[in-house]
């Protein structure tokens, strides 16, 4: 299994070599650790060079621009080519609090998605209450991605993935309440699924309210394979299949 997005990163675990072992004993092949700003993808860029089953994704995350400017666009440039960094991430669109610079947010999307285009990199993606914008945006670009904790509607997942998307599967699934998203799941063909934590965040059942870890994953991987009525094993593997398309390990 492969955590698709996640963030082990120092500002959220006192010790990454102990996560890290954790990970390798729960089977897990391979990890994307998503930067948000410029300090923590220059961790990301150490950590890849660090662990082997670390992988990583450098980008501007939507509410971490306030110290962001056009020339911390070259810091993307520079490191994309680096052969551990599989995505441009995490980036897109968070209308959700009031005092949202939408018009800044959908310059540093755009940004991020030319030079994702240009160097043919695909896109990790979070989108909260911007669903519209978030697709409006990606429809002029061909780039290939993911829609990282993919929360909207069935119909919204069938467009995203008629313009080449994934969509990114997490800690969500196993909360009871989830009625949407499980629905998504059963319906959509599992070759459009990824699995992913969003680790230290949106913990699975039956841990949710503590920290989360890529460890976890399987928990995400049998749920998904209990609503779609498949074995664990063909989970575990059609969607690392999917994982290692879409990013080219
Ligand atoms: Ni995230």
């Amino acid at each position: 299994m492969i955590d698709t997005h996640c963030h082990i990163l120092s500002e959220y675990y006192d010790n990454i070599d102990e996560e890290i072992e954790k990970i390798k004993e729960a089977g897990v092949k391979a990890i994307i650790v998503n930067g948000t700003n410029m300090k923590n993808c220059q961790e990301v860029l150490r950590l890849v060079s660090k662990y082997d089953i670390v992988y990583g994704a450098i980008g501007f995350h939507p509410t971490e621009l306030e110290d962001v400017n056009l020339d911390c666009l070259d810091f993307i440039e520079k490191n994309i080519s680096n052969d551990k960094i599989v995505a441009i991430g995490e980036i897109g669109l968070d209308y959700h609090y009031d005092n949202t610079d939408k018009e800044k947010q959908q310059l540093f999307f755009r940004r991020q998605l030319e030079i994702a285009s240009k160097y043919h990199k695909p896109v990790i993606i979070h989108s909260r209450d911007a669903i519209g914008d978030t697709y409006n945006i990606l429809k002029e670009y061909s780039v290939s991605g993911t829609l990282h904790c993919y929360s909207g509607s069935l119909e919204m997942a069938r467009e995203f993935i008629k313009l080449g998307y994934k969509l990114g599967i997490g800690g969500i699934i196993t909360y009871k309440n989830a009625k949407t998203i499980k629905e998504v799941v059963r319906d959509i063909d599992l070759s459009y699924i990824l699995l992913e934590t969003d680790s230290p965040y949106l913990t699975p059942e039956p841990f949710r309210g503590k920290p989360n870890m890529p460890s976890y994953i399987p928990l995400i991987c049998n749920e998904i394979a209990s609503l779609k009525g498949l074995s664990n094993e063909e989970v575990a593997r059609v969607t690392m299949e999917n994982a290692n398309r879409l990013f080219d390990f």
